[in-house]
C-alpha cells in the first residue's frame, strides 16, 4: 500500500481556490493522457515479450557470469535504480550486472576492460535512437575488446541490441549481423521505458518478472492521486517553491531519485517553465545541505519518499536503528516546516517489488500531467539537441 500525504505539510502554501479548480479540471487532464500518442507506457506489455526476455535472461545466467549493460539516460536509469534498491549491500548471490556508457570517463572504461579480461561476459546494449554518442562508443571498445578474444560466431550468441523496431544504426547492424534484438515501441519515450525489454532484461535476470509486472500494471489505481500530486507541485512552484528536493534516508534508494531527477527534469524543463528537481540522502546531508534547506533561500520544497525497510536487530539505548532513523525524518521534517519548506510525503509501508512498480508507474502519470499542467510536452526533450549540436561543432560526426 503506497500512503500520500499532500496536505499535512503544504496546506500553508496552497491557494485553495487554484487547487479546487485545477482539481476540477482532473477529467479533461486525464482525457488528455489517454489521447496522447506517446502513452505506450500505459498499455500491457504483450506475454510473447515477457516469455523472450525469460528465455534470454536465463540463457545469460546458463552461460555468462556478468552482463555488461551500455546505455544512459531512459536507457539505464530504471532497472539500475531497481537492482540498486533490491539487491543486498554485499555478499550479493546476483548475476553481476555492470553498468557503462554513462559517462564518457576513459578510466571507467580502461579499468572495465582490464576487469573484464577474466570474465565470461555478454553485452546488453540499449538506445532508442541507435545513435546515443555514449552508448556507440562504451559498444564499440566493448564490442573491439569481444573480437579480440572470439570469433564472429561467438560474438553473435554475447550481443544483444535493444533498440527502435526500424530505424537507427544499431537496428542496422543487428539485421546486418544476425544479433538478437528486443525492441523499445516507437509510442514510448526512454525515460517512461520501464515496462519494456530495455530494462526488464537487465531485471529478469535476478528478479521474477511477473510482480514487477503485475505492480507496474497496479500502479494505475493511483492516476487520480498522480494528478493530485502534480496539481499541489505547481501551485508550489506558482509560489516560488521552484525546487522540488526528492529525500530518501537509505542509501540504496539513491539511484531510484536519479532516475526521478531524469524523470520530472526532462519532462518538465522546457519554454522558460519547470520544477528543478534535486536530491538528498539523509541523514548523511543533513550535515551539508540542510543548513540551506533550513535557513537558506526559500525556493524550494521536500518531497519525502518513506520506504521501510524490514525491522532489524541493530538498536541503541533500547531503541532499533530503524525507529531512530524514521523518528529522525520525522523531526526532519517538522524542523523543514518550520523553515517555511512545504513537505511532501509519499511512503510504501515495506519495501516491495509489488509497490516499488506501482510507485514508478505513479510518477510516470505525475510527469506526464505535470507537463500538461505547464503546458509543454511531457514527451519530448528537445533543449538536450542544443549540445550535442556544439558536439558535432567541435567533433565533427560520432
Ligand atoms: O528520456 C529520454 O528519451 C532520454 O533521456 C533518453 O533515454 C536518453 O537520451 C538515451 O537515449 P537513447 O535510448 O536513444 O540512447
Amino acid at each position: 500500500m503506497i500512503k500520500f500525504d499532500f496536505n499535512t505539510y503544504t496546506n500553508r502554501f496552497i491557494d485553495k481556490d487554484k487547487y479546487n479548480l485545477l482539481i476540477n479540471q482532473k477529467k479533461e487532464y486525464i482525457d488528455k493522457l489517454y489521447k496522447s500518442d506517446m502513452t505506450g507506457w500505459m498499455k500491457k506489455i504483450e506475454k510473447e515479450i515477457i516469455e523472450d526476455i525469460e528465455k534470454t535472461a536465463k540463457y545469460i545466467k546458463d552461460n555468462y557470469d556478468t552482463l555488461v549493460v551500455i546505455g544512459i539516460g531512459g536507457s539505464f536509469l530504471g532497472s539500475f535504480s531497481f537492482l540498486k534498491l533490491f539487491e543486498p549491500y554485499f555478499n550479493k548471490n546476483f548475476l553481476e550486472i555492470i553498468y557503462a556508457g554513462t559517462t564518457l570517463s576513459s578510466k571507467y572504461l580502461d579499468e572495465l576492460l582490464t576487469y573484464l579480461e577474466d570474465k565470461n561476459f555478454c553485452i546488453n546494449v540499449i538506445s532508442k535512437s541507435g545513435k546515443t554518442m555514449e552508448t556507440r562508443i562504451t559498444y564499440k571498445v566493448l564490442k573491439d575488446s569481444l573480437k579480440r578474444k572470439y570469433s564472429d560466431e561467438e560474438i553473435k550468441k554475447r550481443i544483444i541490441i535493444t533498440t527502435d523496431k526500424e530505424k537507427g544504426l544499431l537496428r542496422e547492424e543487428a539485421i546486418k549481423e544476425g544479433y538478437k534484438t528486443f525492441e523499445i515501441p516507437n509510442d514510448i519515450g526512454g525515460r517512461y521505458s520501464f515496462m519494456t525489454p530495455a530494462h526488464l532484461l537487465p531485471l529478469a535476470c535476478n528478479f521474477n518478472l511477473q510482480e514487477i509486472i503485475d505492480g507496474y500494471y497496479d500502479g494505475k489505481r493511483y492516476i487520480d492521486t498522480a494528478y493530485q500530486y502534480a496539481v499541489i507541485r505547481k501551485l508550489l512552484f506558482e509560489k516560488g517553491k521552484v525546487v522540488e528536493n526528492f529525500c530518501v534516508n537509505e542509501e540504496n534508494q539513491l539511484m531510484f531519485l536519479e532516475w526521478l531527477k531524469q524523470l520530472f527534469g526532462e519532462s518538465e524543463g522546457k519554454k522558460g517553465v519547470g520544477i528543478f528537481p534535486t536530491s538528498c540522502l539523509y541523514t548523511r546531508d543533513l550535515h551539508s545541505l540542510g543548513q540551506f534547506i533550513q535557513q537558506g533561500n526559500k525556493i524550494l520544497f521536500e518531497t519525502f519518499i518513506k520506504i521501510k525497510e524490514k525491522e532489524s536487530y541493530i538498536s541503541y539505548n533500547n531503541k532499533t536503528l530503524n525507529t531512530i532513523n524514521e523518528t529522525v525524518i520525522d523531526s526532519v521534517e517538522r524542523a523543514h516546516f518550520k523553515g517555511d519548506i512545504p513537505i511532501i510525503e509519499i511512503e510504501i509501508d515495506i519495501l516491495n517489488k509489488e509497490e516499488f512498480s506501482s510507485l514508478l508507474y505513479f510518477f510516470q502519470l505525475s510527469a506526464a500531467f505535470s507537463g500538461f499542467l505547464f503546458d509543454i510536452n511531457p514527451f519530448d526533450q528537445p533543449g538536450v539537441e542544443v549540445y550535442k549540436e556544439e558536439v558535432r561543432n567541435s567533433l565533427g560526426e560520432i
